[in-house]
């Protein structure tokens, strides 16, 4: 079973916006809102910035660092989880919810962080990772300590008298079982992701109520927003039914029998009125269930449940060593857009912390293209509807590690998924290769800063290697430079500000079978922009449906377009957004 959860909807057919009615300015405006508005920048806080020399980042270099952010032009920043943590799974794994990390620092530093963010009109998104929590944490040392603890119902216990639990995959277990027996009450705990991760159970109402009351806590504070982890896992069949044979071959199948259980809409409904609906906050989902009724059911504004949600069928192409179609790329973006166009709200990103740098896994990063291709794949984020999500680092086009040895990884994932192929006998080679291009290692690596040793990081030892290629690509480097990638993403940031046809406008794809070429059409009321990327690293010539031809150029990665009536020439990953003639 593939984390980025491959082969969704095979038989899914293209369906274009242009048979629904355009929106116009008017028609969104009573829907127009800040975090439909927002480019959101995500920080994984182990390796933006240290300041104590520890090796690990912290709050106090996220301080420091808050103007570079607020030059992005980004208006929103999510951090991956800062709670006090064993960091079996770096942060994922939370011991209390109400404290802050150690190595990240205090309540104060938090404080002090937040209102920088908000000083320079930044929100703050919170993690918050509430299928699970730590076995560490006090609700799990009382559960398991003995079967008649007020928190045993906490979670999810099976007794050994029952005989073994029925199978439930874990994602990463070193054995790829998520029931772990528990000798001190003779019992087995259910954990989808590490062992030191007992899933929480959400049909206890106390639970529920703790979760809302760690959100208020954080809301009382001012953040803006809150990242729901893993969440379509957290409604089960608590009766663990023996699932059908072969049924993880289809990864709609998993979701549903792992999660999205019926409750689930009670509990969003019940969060939605204890919470999201107090506070001027927004929730995003992580995953989006299995179906596209699924996703509606949990952001459409008449649920009063989630305002977005984001999907991985985007995340399930090119993961492959051999590359991906650019059709198919077009097709799942084209499609999610169309079954979103009247209703709901997703996000658009092309990376995270869970998978590999946005330029090695979907660009070029050969020396020789990429910059062009990170520059592209930016453009890409920032034009399509859905609020985008870019991940630090990918303004400046860092790349994969690419480690070599499972010695050199850090990653729960990478480790545990070593150890259960070799002990099945498989072959360690082939998932090493696979590793060295798929791993989440590669998108965690330090932030570039300078050309400085560990570019300026830490001034200790990293937790995570620096990427060697760090004394070329660097912020110090490309501040200088006006056609760097970074200076080109705060160009595209400000073109989509100043645009609203590029967050609402309506989305039409052309040339739906060109292997090269991704170009589509934004229109809203009167505003129309056309956008033209070439995924390849060769030229590319397209000609433009009848009708269309290209107008001024508002942005491009090269410096200049050669187009002619409809026919239009693009160099290597070159990437243009023009009005429409
Ligand atoms: C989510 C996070 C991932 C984490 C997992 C368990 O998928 O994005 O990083 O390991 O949940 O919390």
């Amino acid at each position: 079973m593939n984390k980025s959860f491959p082969g969704f909807f095979l038989l899914a057919i293209l369906i274009s916006c242009n048979n629904q009615p355009e929106p116009t300015v008017q028609d969104t405006d009573p829907n127009r809102t800040w975090w439909k508005e927002a480019v959101i920048y995500q920080i994984y806080p182990r390796s933006f910035k240290d300041t104590d020399g520890d090796g690990v980042g912290d709050l106090r270099g996220i301080i420091e660092k808050l103007d570079y952010i607020q030059s992005l032009g980004v208006n929103m920043v999510w951090l991956n989880p800062i709670y006090s943590s064993p960091n079996a799974d770096n942060g994922y794994d939370i011991s209390d919810y109400r404290g802050i990390m150690d190595e990240f620092g205090t309540m104060e530093d938090f404080d002090e962080m937040l209102k920088g963010m908000h000083d320079r009109g930044i929100k703050f998104v919170m993690d918050v990772v509430v299928n699970h929590s730590s076995d560490e944490h006090e609700w799990f040392r009382q559960s398991r300590s003995s079967r008649d603890n007020p928190y045993r119902d906490y979670y999810h216990w099976w007794p050994a008298e029952k005989g073994k639990p029925p199978y439930r995959w874990s994602y990463f277990d070193a054995e790829g079982n998520a029931w772990q027996y528990d000798s001190l009450t003779d019992a087995y705990y259910l954990h989808y992701f590490a062992e030191k991760q007992p899933d929480l159970k959400w049909e206890n109402p106390k639970v529920r109520q703790e979760v809302y009351d760690i959100m208020k806590f954080w809301a009382d504070k001012g953040v803006d927003g809150f990242r729901l982890d893993a969440f379509q896992f957290v409604a089960k069949d608590t009766t663990f039914p023996k699932l059908p044979e072969g049924y993880e071959k289809d990864v709609k199948n998993v979701i549903k029998h792992y999660g999205m259980g019926p409750n689930l809409h009670d509990y969003l409904r019940e969060m939605n009125r204890e919470v999201l609906s107090q506070y001027d906050v927004f929730a995003v989902s992580e995953g989006a269930g299995s179906t596209f009724e699924d996703a509606h059911n949990l952001v459409d504004a008449d649920r009063n449940e989630l305002q977005m949600a984001y999907h991985f069928e985007g995340m399930s192409v090119g993961n492959s060593l051999e590359g991906y179609a650019l059709s198919e790329f077009k097709e799942v973006y084209t499609r999610w857009d169309s079954a979103f166009a009247q209703e709901g709200w997703l996000s658009i990103f092309l990376a995270n912390h869970d998978v590999p740098r946005m330029v090695s896994k979907f660009g070029n990063d050969s020396p020789e293209f990429r910059a062009p291709s990170s520059k592209m794949l930016n453009t890409f984020i920032l034009s399509m509807r859905g609020t985008p999500y870019c991940y630090y680092g990918d303004e400046l086009g860092m790349t994969n590690i690419s480690f070599d040895s499972i010695g050199q990884y850090r990653d729960i994932a990478a480790i545990n998924g070593y150890k259960k192929v070799a002990s099945a006998g498989g072959d360690v080679e082939q998932y090493l290769k696979e590793l060295k291009f798929l791993s989440r290692d590669n998108g965690r690596t330090p932030m570039q800063w300078d050309g400085s040793e560990h570019a300026g990081f830490t001034a200790g030892t990293p937790w995570l290697p620096v990427n060697p290629n760090y004394t070329q690509i660097n912020v110090q480097a490309q501040e200088s430079d006006p056609n760097s990638c970074l200076n080109y993403f705060r160009k595209m940031v400000r073109l989509r500000k100043d645009n609203p046809v590029l967050v609402y406008g309506g989305y039409e794809l052309l040339l739906p079978e060109h292997e090269q070429v991704y170009a589509y059409t934004r229109t809203l009321g009167e505003a129309k922009m056309l956008v033209l990327l070439n995924f390849s690293a060769e030229n590319a010539r397209i000609e433009l449906p009848a009708g269309l031809e290209a107008g001024e150029v508002l942005i491009n990665n090269y410096d200049a377009v050669e187009a002619a009536g409809s026919e239009v020439k693009l160099l290597p990953y070159q990437a243009v957004i023009c009005g429409l003639k």
